[in-house]
């Protein structure tokens, strides 16, 4: 299962909630994008000792009680991911084309042994067109910048709405311009739009179609 959408548009938080309530396992595809950041900004932009310090780390992840953990070469790296920093910083390294296999592949082995419920910009379009069940959430601008304003904060982040805003509308501008796969909804996707939904009905929502289908799967 997977849903794709722009930043701040309640897909991981809604995801984490209904992997915790179908007890199936959450993939967070735009963290990886960040830990690959992170080693990125730890190379000071040279992409090339960038490259062959991404193929040397060690990257891991659980989810455990509604959060997503994220560890490079042992360290955890959860909070780290979130700084403005790496959000300026993201979109750029998630539009090289070799640094989308590196994650990509990390992403198919790692579905290939549980049950998923995975989020990003474009995993029903390119990473796993096959999956059972596509969503792509949407949000206008105010109310995704106000929501990520809340995490960055309660990161420990002191980051005003504007520069939220303007943080996500740039994101938003490369994520869906870059040549190598582009924020799309899939044309199977099934399109939800969050801004005047609580986060109760989101969950709700997402989770009545899955169970839907997980019976109609069953009776087949
Ligand atoms: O979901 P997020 O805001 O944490 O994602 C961070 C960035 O990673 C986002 O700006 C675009 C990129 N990303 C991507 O290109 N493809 C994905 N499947 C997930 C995220």
């Amino acid at each position: 299962m997977v849903i794709d959408g722009p930043a701040g548009s309640g897909k991981s938080s809604t995801a984490k909630a209904v992997a915790a309530q179908l007890q199936i396992q959450f993939l967070d595809s735009g963290a990886l994008y960040r830990v690959a950041t992170l080693v990125y900004l730890n190379c000071q932009k040279d992409y090339q000792k960038f490259f062959e310090q991404l193929e040397e780390s060690e990257i891991s992840f659980y989810f455990k009680k509604k959060k997503f953990h994220v560890f490079l070469d042992g360290r955890d790296v959860s909070d780290e991911i979130r700084s403005m920093e790496v959000s300026e910083n993201v979109s750029e390294v998630a539009s090289n084309a070799d640094v989308r296999i590196f994650v990509n592949e990390l992403m198919r082995e790692v579905v290939k042994h549980n049950d998923y419920i995975a989020d990003g910009r474009d995993l029903g379009t390119a990473v796993f067109p096959d999956a059972d069940l596509k969503f792509y959430m949407v949000a206008d601008l105010e109310t995704r910048a106000k929501r990520r304003l809340d995490e960055v904060r309660s990161s420990g982040k002191d980051v005003t709405l504007e520069e939220v805003k303007q943080n996500i509308a740039a994101r938003d501008d490369k994520d869906s311009n870059r040549s190598s796969d582009p924020l799309k909804k899939a044309d199977d996707a099934i399109l939800v739009d969050t801004s005047e939904m609580t986060f109760e009905e989101q969950v709700a929502f997402i989770s009545s179609k899955i169970k839907e289908t997980i019976s109609l799967q069953d009776k087949t």
